[in-house]
């Protein structure tokens, strides 16, 4: 799950998420509450939904090995059998128990207060809809495959759990800082595209990657991409890219240091990048900074 722009859905203006273009959200949000959340509609899927499930399922679950990290890998079967799309609620009361997570359904892309509101409460909003089969390898929208086999499992380890509430946190304040698009840059660098420097090498923990068929190798192996270590202000400083695999990757040492570097009021922070950015400049995807420590394949 992405969060969308902060256009409100009840007035009938659909949710818009960063760089996205004019077409509207699928999903029908006429069925959620104010906070965005419903029932999912588990009477929607055919069997032939299903079937899409288990086999983007079994497809990622191959990869894992080598390229995911180990906390993932503990986790992933916590999402309950792989050839059936998950009851949510399933998944909810072992996540409750294991770090006082849910998962909430929501119609698709929602607007980022709703989403930052969902995540400061300790629930995951998960989109129920799934893609369609000539969607197979590549979905422009979040749908129920990127959202649970992608994010679900490592709000199963209590770090990084507590690192996603902290975002959503942070993400109502940055709302009334208007720093909504520097923040956005911190999720998308880490919860979707992150990278863990492990004693056995590169690791994926963004489910971004991990819900890709292409990515998700790309990310770890591939002599083309950047990797960087991780670096809070020159990582809001960063533009990203959403059409392709990533030119930069941001690599953490421990979901422990990603919860300490941004544990710290940001409020001097956004001013202070702020501040850089109109002396030195956004940094594009794909640059290296002078002087900056890649990590080589
Ligand atoms: N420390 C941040 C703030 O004061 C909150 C935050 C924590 C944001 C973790 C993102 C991730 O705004
Ligand atoms: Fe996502």
């Amino acid at each position: 799950m992405m969060p969308g722009s902060a256009k409100a859905l009840n007035q009938g203006v659909a949710p818009v998420t960063y760089g996205q273009g004019d077409r509207p959200p699928r999903g029908d949000y006429a069925r959620a509450g104010a906070d965005y959340t419903c029932a999912q509609d588990y009477g929607q899927y055919a069997e032939a939904d299903h079937d899409t499930y288990r086999r983007l399922y079994a497809r990622q679950l191959q990869q894992l090995p080598g390229l995911a990290c180990d906390e993932f890998i503990a986790a992933v079967q916590q999402l309950g059998a792989p050839e059936r799309i998950p009851r949510f609620d399933d998944i909810s009361e072992r996540l409750l128990k294991a770090t006082g997570w849910q998962i909430v359904c929501v119609p698709g892309l929602i607007p980022e207060e709703a989403f930052f509101a969902l995540l400061a409460a300790r629930r995951f909003p998960v989109t129920d809809w799934i893609r369609r089969p000539e969607e197979f390898d590549y979905v422009v929208e979040p749908d129920v495959f990127h959202d649970l086999f992608g994010h679900v499992p490592l709000l199963f380890d209590p770090t990084f759990a507590d690192y996603m509430q902290a975002y959503g946190a942070g993400g109502l304040k940055a709302s009334r800082l208007d720093a909504c698009e520097l923040l956005a840059r911190l999720y998308w660098y880490t919860v979707e595209f992150g990278l863990i420097d492990t004693k056995q090498g590169l690791r994926a923990y963004g489910a971004g990657v991990l819900s890709s068929a292409g990515e998700l190798r790309y990310s770890v192996t591939s002599p083309g991409p950047r990797r960087v270590a991780f670096d809070l202000q020159r990582l809001m400083r960063s533009r990203y890219r959403i059409d392709t695999y990533q030119a930069t990757y941001f690599v953490v040492d421990s979901f422990r240091q990603l919860f300490e570097a941004t544990a710290p009021d940001f409020t001097p922070v956004y001013a202070r990048v702020r501040e850089t950015i109109s002396s030195q400049g956004e940094i594009d995807a794909g640059v290296v900074l002078p002087g900056e420590r890649q990590f080589m394949i």
